[in-house]
């Protein structure tokens, strides 16, 4: 039985990988493994009204951003439902209204995809379990996960916390190429409320769009050199996160992020995703580092801004001198102050 109508709001955060997903197989399926930290304050939240409309054949929706119309973002919805028409058939039953926001300002660099996708594939999984309402939390959060990465691959990352892997591989039992899952064992203290201050170095328009990076994997001359690399590197972040050495975290977490633009400084074409103003930034993040000792890295993703990342007992230190040394290299002196979190929530 279709409900006639309702609505649900929903919000899902952002995430930011720690051994980073770069280059894709048909059908959204990851050529390597990840794993990220959920976010904890940058979020989309997003309403899903949905009315019981007359069956055509067609896809029916109206998109507010922000609370104005936003065309522009139609076809990619459009593209969504269509790839997910199979395993939610009633979704041409009904008309929908999608209204979505984000808590992070927009052109910030700060991808909302993965926060956006995952946003609206909660919500439509609320829709499904009204109408299978035996449906259990794990069967909705793996489908919902399942969903999110048919929009946006690292948006399946965007369901759950605190960690969350997605791509099958040794190390981590249970994992899939087709959903993330939560990190099954226990995460040592020392990443308890670990902090993320993303610094946003370029606010502007992505350089280089997801779906154009990835495919630079095809043919490239160190693919599967890499891929290899991320799996071992997946096992070792594994240990670490159990174990909290937060010296070989501080490594691969680094080497990742150097290893993920490295892919595309050395991509045909090639790109430097990197400003002046990132590179300055590292340097201090190292000069910090080994001064003082305390184990704060970097890691960026496909763009220039970067993510500082540091153990809560080190906030006050650390924000310090983000704020006397590295703010001078943002954009309007702008950054975000964010931290581990929990996933996705019914408001
Ligand atoms: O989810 P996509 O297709 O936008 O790819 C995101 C890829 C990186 O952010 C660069 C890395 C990652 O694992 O999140």
């Amino acid at each position: 039985q279709l409900p006639e109508s309702g609505q649900f709001t929903w919000s899902a955060p952002s995430n930011i990988a720690l051994v980073k997903y770069w280059g894709k197989k048909p059908g959204q399926i990851p050529a390597n493994p990840s794993v990220s930290f959920t976010l904890n304050h940058c979020k989309t939240v997003t309403t899903l009204a949905f009315t019981k409309k007359q069956t055509d054949g067609r896809f029916s929706f109206d998109l507010l951003f922000e609370g104005q119309p936003k065309e522009d973002f139609k076809p990619k919805i459009q593209k969504f439902f269509e790839r997910i028409e199979s395993y939610m058939p009633f979704l041409k039953d009904y008309h929908f209204k999608i209204d979505t926001r984000n808590t992070f300002p927009h052109s910030s660099g700060i991808a909302s995809s993965a926060s956006g996708m995952a946003a609206l594939a909660v919500n439509l999984m609320g829709l499904e379990r009204l109408i299978f309402p035996e449906m259990t939390d794990a069967y909705f959060n793996q489908k919902a996960s399942f969903l999110a990465r048919l929009g946006s691959g690292s948006a399946c990352r965007s369901v759950k916390g605190q960690v969350v892997v997605w791509g099958e591989n040794q190390a981590v039992a249970g994992s899939s190429d087709e959903y993330g899952v939560e990190f099954p064992h226990p995460i040592h203290e020392n990443f308890k409320r670990y902090q993320d201050t993303i610094l946003l170095v370029d606010k502007g328009e992505k350089q280089v769009s997801s779906t154009v990076g990835h495919d630079l994997m095809h043919g490239h001359p160190f693919a599967e050199r890499r891929f290899a690399q991320a799996h071992e590197n997946l096992a070792k972040i594994a240990s670490v996160l159990q174990n909290g050495d937060l010296e070989s975290f501080v490594e691969i977490v680094e080497s990742e992020a150097l290893t993920l633009h490295a892919m595309m400084l050395t991509s045909r074409p090639y790109f430097i995703l990197m400003k002046p103003n990132t590179l300055e930034i590292i340097n201090k993040i190292w000069k910090f580092r080994s001064e003082t000792k305390i184990p704060v890295c970097f890691t960026l993703d496909a763009g220039a801004n970067v993510h500082v990342l540091y153990p809560e007992n080190d906030t006050e230190k650390v924000l310090q001198f983000i704020k006397e040394e590295l703010v001078a290299y943002c954009q309007n002196g702008q950054y975000i102050c964010d931290e581990i979190g929990n996933g996705s929530a019914f408001l």
